[in-house]
This record gives structure tokens, sequence and C-alpha cells, in this order.
């Protein structure tokens, strides 16, 4: 209600008030809105890693980590080493070497796989049984490993502990031919699997 008495405001005052109406946005909102978006994905595709658990800062992919983390895979052996990983050993300890839940330990940051080379290679050649204590952990399985390694020629069973002594984060020097070849020689024909119990007597 005006009165007489309400005092009216100047001209140039009453025009700025807001009033009820609408007005486009402008279009540059949405443009830069899209760039950001397609910046964001951008970033996205090439810092997420796709969410793949192996990863971590600064790696982005399983590509770049396996390259920066395993310099000898330019080696003809430890490429063949991960071939044969793959193929024999990763059904049970997994590609990554985390293990499986009720079917095998890691070797991941594994002191068997890390440690004393005779005791190493004794596990893929007569198989291990037995409650077996792998990063301080006791761990039981259903069954024994099965001796995987038994029928591999020996390039090819130095070629893949050598590989998992330097993948995933294990610092450990090469097996090699020669040596599995000692092994059999002094062990001879045995069919039982090992315990950890008896590697842990060796050197
Ligand atoms: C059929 C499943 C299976 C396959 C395939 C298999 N393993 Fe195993 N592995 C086991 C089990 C189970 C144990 C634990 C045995 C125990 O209880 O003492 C084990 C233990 C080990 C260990 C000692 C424990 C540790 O975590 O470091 C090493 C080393 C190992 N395996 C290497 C290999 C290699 C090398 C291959 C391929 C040539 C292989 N395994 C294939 C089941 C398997």
């Amino acid at each position: 209600m005006i009165s007489e008495n309400t005092p009216t405001l100047p001209a140039g005052i009453a025009a700025a008030e807001p009033r009820p109406g609408r007005q486009a946005a402008p279009v540059w909102v949405f443009v830069l809105l899209l760039v950001l978006l397609f910046l964001a994905m951008f970033y996205f595709d090439q810092h997420s890693g796709w969410f793949d658990q192996r990863l971590y800062t600064p790696y982005y992919s399983a590509v770049q980590l396996e390259t920066y983390q395993l310099p000898a895979l330019g080696n003809a052996a430890v490429a063949r080493g991960k071939v044969v990983y793959e193929s024999v050993c990763a059904l049970c300890h997994n590609p990554d070497g985390a293990g499986k839940p009720n079917q095998a330990p890691p070797l991941a940051g594994s002191e068997w796989v890390a440690g004393s080379p005779a005791r190493l290679i004794r596990i893929p050649l007569y198989g291990l049984g037995g409650p077996i204590t792998v990063k301080g952990q006791v761990m039981t399985f259903p069954s024994s490993m099965p001796a995987m390694g038994a029928a591999l020629p020996d390039d090819d069973l130095a070629a893949v502990l050598t590989y998992m002594r330097q993948a995933w984060g294990n610092k450990a020097g090469p097996i090699t031919a020669e040596q599995i070849k000692a092994v059999k020689a002094e062990v001879g024909n045995r069919t039982q699997p090992e315990s950890p119990e008896e590697l842990n007597a060796l050197p």
C-alpha cells in the first residue's frame, strides 16, 4: 500500500530491485561445463588405473607398473618365466602372486620365494604339504601343492622361479638351470611332497 506518507525511492534505485521473471543461462556456462567434463574424463582415463587393485600412485596402468617394477622383463628368461608362471602356477597363486583363500598362499612378499634357493627349488619339483608359515602367518590348505614343476624343463623352471623372485615387489637374485639340476641330482627319485619342516632344515 503506498500512502501519501510512504517515502518513495529515487527512480534509479527502484529499477535495480529484483523482479520476478526468467533469463536464459548464458551459453558459455554449458560450453564450460562440457569442457570441464571432457577434461575430467581425460584425467580419469589417465590416472584412475580403472580401479585395478594392483595399482598405486604414481603408477596408473598395469603395463607401466610392470615396466618400472620389473626392469628384468627386458631379459628373455624372465619374460619366459612370466609366461610359464601364468600358465602353470597362476591358477592357484593368482596372476598377481597374491594367492587365493583356501587354494594357495601368497608368493608376493613370501620368505619362501625370496629366501634360500635350495628350499624354493624343491617346492615345485616335489610339491609341498602341511601347515605352512608365510609372511609370519600360519596357513593351512585343504590340499597340498602338487609337484607342478616336475614336468617342466630345467630352463623353464629356472625362469619361472627367477620371475617370481623379481615380480610383485620381490627382490631376490635369479635361479639358474644348474641349481635345479644340482637339486635333482642330490634328491634323486622322490614322490613324497616336501614339508615346511624338512625344507627349513635345509641351508
Ligand atoms: C593346485 C594349486 C597350486 C598350483 C598350480 C601351484 N601351487 Fe604352489 N602352493 C599351493 C599350495 C596349496 C601351497 C601351500 C602348501 C602347504 O600347505 O604347505 C603352495 C605353496 C607354494 C610355495 C611356498 C609358500 C609360499 O607362499 O611362498 C611356493 C614357493 C609355491 N607354492 C610355488 C609354486 C610354483 C612355482 C608353482 C608353479 C610351477 C605353483 N606353486 C603352483 C598350491 C599350488
